[in-house]
Parts: C-alpha cells; sequence; structure tokens
C-alpha cells in the first residue's frame, strides 16, 4: 500500500541527488505540464523526475519502496486512457532524457532504443538505411517507443504488420522492486524461460519501468499505393471489407471514417475533400510495385462495386501525407463538435464490423448522443467516440457500457491499442472473468508487493 501523504524534504533531497538538482520539478507549474495525458484527466503528481540512466530509476525504484511512494513512467502523455496520469500523486518518471537512437543494425534488421525516442524518430532513421519499423500510432510524430511499448501500441498499420509487442525482441527493465533486469535477445527466436518480454508489452506501466528496448526491423517496402473512397453510406464502405478478405488481399492500412470524424477533420484543417459524402475508406497496398498496384487496382474495383460515389489516388507522397494527416487529425478535431469525448478502441473480429456499426447506432439512438466513429477496420479497431458536455455525462457513461457489451457479444475485446488504464478499469469485469482478474493481480502482486509502481490503473480499486 502507497502513501497518500507528498514526499518528505528528506526524500526529495535524496530524489535530487540521483538525477542532479536540473532534472527534479515540484513547482506547481512544472508539475501541471506532466498531470495529464489525452482522455484530459488530471492529476498532479508530487514530483517529476527526468533521469538519464537505468541504475537511476533503479536507485529511484530502491527508495519508493523504502518510503512508499507511487512512481509513474510517462512518455509524452499521448496515451488515450490515463495510463500515465498520476491518479494517486507519487513521482512521475519522465523519458524526455532518455531519448537516444543507441543502434539501427542494418545486417540484423534491428535497433536498440531508448525509451523516451519519438516513434516517428525511430521510423525516419530505419528509412534512411532502408530499413521499415511498421507500427505507426496516428501520434507517431509526438508519441514515444516507450509508452508504446507500455500499452502495446496498435495504429494504422496493424491489418498486415501487426502491433508493437511482434516487434520488441528484448527488453532492459527496471522491477518495482528496484532491480534491472533484461529479458529477449537479439533474436526472433528465444524460448529460455517465461517471456516476459510479452508480459511487460503492454502491461501498462505497472510490472517494470522500461529503460531499453530491442526492436526487429522489416526492409522497407518498393512501393506504397494510398486510395481513398468516398461512400453514400457507412454500410457500403464497411462492406468492402469482407470483399477484400474474399479476394484474400491484405493491405497494410484499411482505415474508416465516418461522416460525422470526416466533417470534423475538414473543418479543422480547412481542407475539403469528401465532396459531403457519408464515410470514407483509407486503404493502403504495399510491396514491390507490381503488387502494390496491382492490389490497390483490384481494392478500386471492389469500392466502385460496394458503391463508392468518389475515388481519390494519392499520385504522390504529398497527396499521400495530405490524406493521412486528414485521418490522423481527427482525434483533436472531435472536440469542435462537443467540448468532452469519450473515446474508446473497441476491437471485433473484422467479420463483425458491419454489426458493430449497427449495434453503435442503435445505441446513439437510444441515448440521443452524437457518437463518432473512425478507426482501423481492416483488423477490427474502431474509435467509438461519445462525445457529450458536462451534463450528458451519466448518459455517455452508459452509453460506453453499452457498447463494451455489444463488443463483447461480438467476442471482442473492451480495449484494442490504448489499454486499461483508469479510463477503462470499471469495465474490465465485462470481458476478463473473476479467476482472469486474481490471475492477473497475482501476477502484479509478486512483482510489486508494495504497489509502488502506477497504481491505480487496470483494476478498479487496485489496492
Ligand atoms: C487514432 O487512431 O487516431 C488514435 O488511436 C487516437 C484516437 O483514438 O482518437
Ligand atoms: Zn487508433
Amino acid at each position: 500500500m502507497t502513501t497518500e501523504k507528498p514526499l518528505k524534504p528528506a526524500v526529495i533531497k535524496e530524489l535530487r541527488n540521483i538525477v542532479g538538482p536540473p532534472h527534479l520539478f515540484t513547482e506547481p507549474e512544472e508539475l501541471t505540464v506532466y498531470s495529464y495525458d489525452a482522455t484530459r484527466m488530471t492529476s498532479l503528481p508530487w514530483a517529476v523526475a527526468r533521469p538519464a540512466t537505468a541504475g537511476e530509476v533503479s536507485r529511484i525504484l530502491f527508495l519508493a519502496n523504502r518510503e512508499r511512494f507511487p512512481v509513474i513512467p510517462r512518455g509524452a502523455g499521448t496515451g488515450m486512457s490515463g495510463g500515465s496520469v498520476p491518479a494517486r500523486g507519487g513521482v512521475v518518471l519522465s523519458f524526455e532524457r532518455m531519448n537516444r537512437i543507441l543502434e539501427v543494425d542494418g545486417r540484423d534488421m534491428l535497433a536498440v532504443l531508448e525509451p523516451g525516442v519519438i516513434t516517428g524518430d525511430l521510423q525516419k532513421e530505419a528509412e534512411k538505411v532502408g530499413l521499415f519499423y511498421p507500427p505507426d500510432p496516428a501520434s507517431s510524430a509526438f508519441c514515444t517507443i516507450g509508452g508504446n511499448v507500455a500499452e502495446c501500441a496498435g495504429g494504422l498499420r496493424a491489418v498486415k504488420y501487426g502491433v508493437t509487442r511482434d516487434y520488441v525482441l528484448g527488453l532492459e527493465v527496471v522491477l518495482p522492486t528496484g532491480e534491472i533486469i533484461r529479458t529477449g535477445a537479439r533474436t526472433t527466436k528465444s524460448v529460455a524461460g517465461y517471456d516476459l518480454t510479452r508480459l511487460l508489452v503492454g502491461s501498462e506501466g505497472t510490472l517494470g519501468v522500461v529503460t531499453q528496448i530491442t526492436v526487429r526491423l522489416l526492409p522497407l517496402p518498393e512501393a506504397v499505393r494510398t486510395l481513398a473512397a468516398f461512400f453514400p453510406g457507412a454500410g457500403q464502405a464497411v462492406s468492402v471489407l469482407a470483399r477484400i478478405g474474399a479476394a484474400r488481399i491484405v493491405p497494410r492500412a484499411v482505415e474508416f471514417v465516418d461522416q460525422g470524424a470526416l466533417r470534423a477533420a475538414e473543418g479543422y484543417l480547412q481542407s475539403e475533400l469528401s465532396g459531403g459524402a457519408g464515410a470514407m475508406l483509407l486503404i493502403e497496398t504495399d510491396g514491390p510495385a507490381a503488387s502494390a498496384d496491382r492490389e490497390r487496382d483490384a481494392i478500386e474495383v471492389l469500392c466502385r462495386e460496394a458503391g463508392a460515389s468518389k475515388i481519390f489516388r494519392a499520385g504522390s507522397r504529398e497527396e499521400q501525407d495530405r490524406i493521412w494527416k486528414l485521418r490522423k487529425s481527427i482525434s483533436p478535431a472531435l472536440y469542435a463538435l462537443k467540448p468532452r469525448k469519450l473515446n474508446e478502441d473497441i476491437v471485433v473480429p473484422v467479420s463483425r464490423i458491419p454489426e458493430l456499426l449497427t449495434e453503435v447506432d442503435a445505441i446513439a439512438s437510444r441515448s440521443g448522443l452524437l457518437m463518432v466513429t473512425f478507426g482501423h477496420a481492416g483488423d477490427g479497431n474502431v474509435h467509438v467516440n461519445v462525445m457529450h458536455d458536462e451534463s450528458e455525462r451519466t448518459k455517455a457513461e452508459q452509453a460506453v457500457r453499452e457498447v463494451f457489451e455489444a463488443v463483447v457479444r461480438l467476442q471482442g475485446s473492451i480495449t484494442g491499442e490504448h489499454g486499461v488504464g483508469l479510463a477503462k478499469a470499471a469495465y474490465l469485469p465485462l470481458e476478463a472473468g473473476p479467476e482472469t482478474i486474481a490471475a492477473m493481480k497475482r501476477i502484479k502482486q509478486a512483482l510489486d508487493p508494495n504497489n509502488i509502481l502506477n497504481p491505480g490503473k487496470i483494476f478498479l480499486n487496485a489496492e
């Protein structure tokens, strides 16, 4: 059990000694900067430490166990579930100083990174030597690889390439009790003992603090082809998913954007692309040029057969960037519709996406709330955003519960890529049975007996 009281002056002094005076913040205006994430939930930490090494992180965790204060690892604060919000106060560990790409190894096709590396910077460095880091969260220009590992970020290319866990070969981790361990290897294969790497990826900063990450890279695809298809309605758009599957094509991205999201993003960027359409599919193929072309052409035909009213082929990198900018700006753009959103990241088997959208429509009509849906339909993971103002809060929460119940009925999961964090802790029991949750809690208890690391996350009323 962690203390709920702020830190003693002697502890602050010790923390200052560990990271150096310029790297320990305790002033309210400094703490505010580390108090929130993209959910807009906020809670002030008691201090912020910016370590430079795993050794410093280890000393902080030893201290936290002795003095019983919470420690909350934080990347860039772009998370969507409150994972880095210091819900119970404590010391935020911010990785701005541990932001080096230590190695890009072209022979073994891997990179070794500190947790504060911006994901987009890794992608660019890999590209310079003809390599490719596929996971691409919509926030790749500013999120960090450490945060991606903590949440097992998914993003826009998971249809073909999978998610963060599929690329992490090994980790250096400081355990909640302060010991530094290494998991995995610099190889694709390794079965030496339990797969702690997989356990830690997606553990939402509750089981260990990641201080170094080894990721697998792929050869950079020779060609990328991007298509935006506009449809009169959402049903026609998502009917393309089954057609693509039946054609045995695996595009690298299939993003769905409904009318509300489309209008919001176009308004936000002051750019018009959709011509008033009811829904958009954004599809990307890659590989050798001939095959990327062939697949793009085949998908274009499938879109027309499904009723596409307009199709836009990106002819240059600039045009590709323009379409992706539209897609990646949806999340902030939605705030123009209502002051608050509950943004979910539900996932269902791809074949059940049409049913899911029907359920979401029914919930929106019943509740009278504005609900906006967009996201990674190609892998079954869509963002349902329940837009509301403060007076509609209870109704919005009820709508979220109904969405989750529908997801579980459709054999999906309540969170595909943002994690449980604070936002979904109350809903985890809808998906995971009591024995499963008890097993998870036993793992937490074994690794973090004093509940130092990121307390209050994942489990409702976590000790
Ligand atoms: C996205 O796909 O744009 C992100 O996951 C953010 C969001 O869900 O709003
Ligand atoms: Zn997403």
